[in-house]
């Protein structure tokens, strides 16, 4: 009958594809496998790339490991040797695991293990596995103004380059963590800043009294933090007059006096040149001067770096 025909046809159909698949025996070929594609591992520590051969029949298979970095590849193990950059810090482990004592952050690559088996049927597999060496952030560099004016914007910066994966970054209020949204925590509910953690950058947009304190920055990742040292920001009103005598035989009365003589001499200098007839000279003018050299500005825009 048609029916008992077709269904022997779906049975070879089935058995065809199931043989295809792989679901034979696997004596005929090498297979190699890793317990791990992509490894991640901490710089100075050691790390063992797996290449397990999951079946073979070729007694002395020839096992090879290449390093591809940037594309480029390089032997890495070759004629039964370690060579290139991982030359005397590293040694193959059986079947074919590569073994690196101590890992650099020059090892971070995608690494290929490669194997060869002349007897069998499928004579050849390799697998790839990519190596990411986390590497501890180095102390940062930060930037936080020594003095500041209530009701201005500022910016505190914070910087390091070597940590990877790339560093988050935190700040600290009189040994306090600022936390990352200030309305989600009790205390500092009340302050206004922005910390853009990626970044490094703690913003006011309007200074205020309360800001006042001795911060501190640590980069983190995976692998650790670092700190820069503590800073102290002050934030003063804006009694310019009352700094200026404050801050007597200071830089500020020597920019001021300045300031002075240099509008002085303008206003001479304009009274010349315009001889008399049409005299437009305004008190403005002068004043801008005075304006950069104002306590606030100046002081403002010296940082401490670090
Ligand atoms: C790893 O290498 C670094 C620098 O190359 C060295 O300072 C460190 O002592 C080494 N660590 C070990 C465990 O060998
Ligand atoms: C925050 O401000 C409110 C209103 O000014 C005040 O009642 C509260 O005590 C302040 N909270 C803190 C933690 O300073």
């Amino acid at each position: 009958m048609i029916p008992s025909k077709m269904a022997i046809v779906r049975l070879l159909v089935c058995f065809v594809l199931y043989a295809s698949l792989g679901h034979v025996p696997s004596s005929l070929g090498v297979i190699l496998r890793t317990t791990d594609k992509i490894v991640w591992v901490n710089e100075f520590e050691p790390i063992e790339l797996t290449c397990l051969i999951e079946s073979i029949s070729t007694n002395n298979p020839r096992i090879e490991w290449k390093k591809i970095k940037s594309g480029i590849p390089s032997y890495v193990y070759f004629q039964n040797k370690i060579t290139g950059d991982l030359e005397h810090r590293a040694q193959l482990r059986e079947p074919a695991n590569i073994l690196i004592f101590n890992a650099s952050r020059s090892d971070t690559a995608e690494y290929r293990c490669e194997v060869a088996a002349i007897e069998d049927q499928r004579d050849f597999d390799e697998i790839l596995i990519s190596l990411a060496v986390r590497v501890k952030p180095v102390v940062p560099r930060c930037s936080i103004p020594e003095s500041v004016t209530v009701g201005t914007s500022t910016e505190l910066r914070c910087l390091e380059n070597e940590g990877f994966p790339a560093s988050q970054y935190h700040w600290f209020y009189n040994n306090e963590e600022l936390p990352r949204d200030p309305k989600s925590s009790p205390r500092f509910v009340n302050f206004s800043y922005i910390i853009n953690p990626d970044t490094g950058s703690l913003k006011f947009r309007r200074v205020k009294k309360e800001d006042a304190a001795e911060y501190y920055c640590q980069a983190r990742n995976d692998a650790g933090y670092a700190q820069c040292s503590p800073q102290m920001m002050e934030v003063c009103d804006v009694d310019i007059l009352g700094i200026f005598f404050k801050s007597f035989g200071g830089v500020t009365v020597a920019v001021c006096v300045f300031a002075l003589i240099y509008s002085i001499g303008r206003l001479r200098f304009h009274n010349k040149t315009n001889n008399g007839n049409n005299y437009n000279w305004s008190p403005r003018n002068g004043a801008v001067d005075y304006g950069d050299a104002d306590e606030g500005h100046f002081r403002h825009k010296s940082s401490f770096i670090i």
